[in-house]
């Protein structure tokens, strides 16, 4: 099919949606053979208290595979990590934005926190947005955004926002999205961006999610010393060009306290967090 406007800054606009949907959490837990890695942490009443659907395999971005139990515990401890934070500061969080947020890996868990948090998503991929609209709780709404900075939102409207795994692959106009941000956060509001840092292509192994995307690209060699580093203060390594959502984007860790500085006040940087991506923890200034 000939491409649509639409799709020059979102993802899959034309598309009318035919999902299968999994059982909830608690039905995957037994045949689950990474569930393991996640036994630190305190899940089971919201094991118990999400009855709710999970998205098929292909409807979260690939989110581990075959491991529906694993997927939904990523989720909650991102989750956990994110008002662990928001403690650790003394914000309050009663507006909570994840953009980008798929199929609702870490919203899920922030609208049935007992908290009673309004949980705001957005993503560029219309087919995320309808499996939210059709399967999360209600208490979780989620609107389809585009690649262009610019969110239908009240400015001071939020008191926490997250965007995991997606300043990763904005190749364009992120310093927009860093203004769009902190026009939508309260004051002394947090924002949990994750990113790619010279530390991620020195650390990633074949076991990485990330290594055949990058490792596969035809130029590599030619950006890339043998020690795996770039010049450079962001290495860009796009794959399509003719459409949003197409790259892994890394910057230098000092570049990005620099210009995400400027916006915001870093106050933590934390290396590896949970597993494979850096977070930069942001503060809106008061
Ligand atoms: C790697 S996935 C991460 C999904 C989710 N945040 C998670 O951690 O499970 C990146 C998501 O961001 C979305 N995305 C990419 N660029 C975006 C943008 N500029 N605004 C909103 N969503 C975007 C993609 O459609 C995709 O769903």
């Amino acid at each position: 099919m000939a491409a649509i406007w639409e799709d020059m800054v979102s993802l899959n606009s034309g598309k009318e949606p035919e999902f299968n949907i999994l059982p909830p959490a608690a039905q995957h837990y037994e045949a689950d053979e990474r569930k393991k890695m996640f036994d630190h942490l305190d899940y089971r009443e919201a094991l118990a208290r999400d009855t709710w659907p999970l998205p098929e395999t292909q409807n979260r971005e690939g989110y581990y595979g075959p491991h529906h139990f694993s997927f939904w515990a990523s989720g909650f401890q991102d989750a956990k990590n994110l008002l662990d934070v928001a403690d650790k500061y003394g914000v309050q969080v009663r507006d909570y934005l994840d953009i980008g947020c798929a199929s609702g890996r870490v919203l899920r868990h922030m609208a049935l926190n007992e908290r009673g948090i309004r949980a705001v998503g957005c993503d560029i991929n219309r087919l995320h947005v309808e499996w939210c609209n059709l399967y999360l709780p209600p208490q979780a709404r989620v609107f389809h955004s585009s690649t262009i900075p610019s969110l239908p939102l009240a400015d001071n409207s939020m008191d926490l926002v997250s965007a995991f795994s997606v300043f990763t692959h904005i190749e364009a106009f992120e310093t927009a999205w860093l203004a769009e941000l902190e026009r939508v956060l309260r004051p002394g509001g947090l924002a949990w961006l994750t990113f790619h840092s010279e530390h991620t292509l020195t650390d990633m192994n074949e076991n990485w999610p990330l290594w055949k995307p990058v490792m596969n690209y035809p130029n590599i060699g030619n950006v890339l010393d043998a020690e795996r580093k770039f010049k450079g203060n962001r290495l860009v390594v796009r794959w399509q060009n003719e459409r949003s959502y197409a790259s892994n984007v890394f910057y230098k860790t000092d570049y990005l306290k620099n210009v995400w500085g400027r916006f915001f006040k870093v106050v933590e940087v934390r290396r590896r967090f949970p597993q494979f991506q850096d977070v930069m923890i942001c503060r809106k200034r008061a």
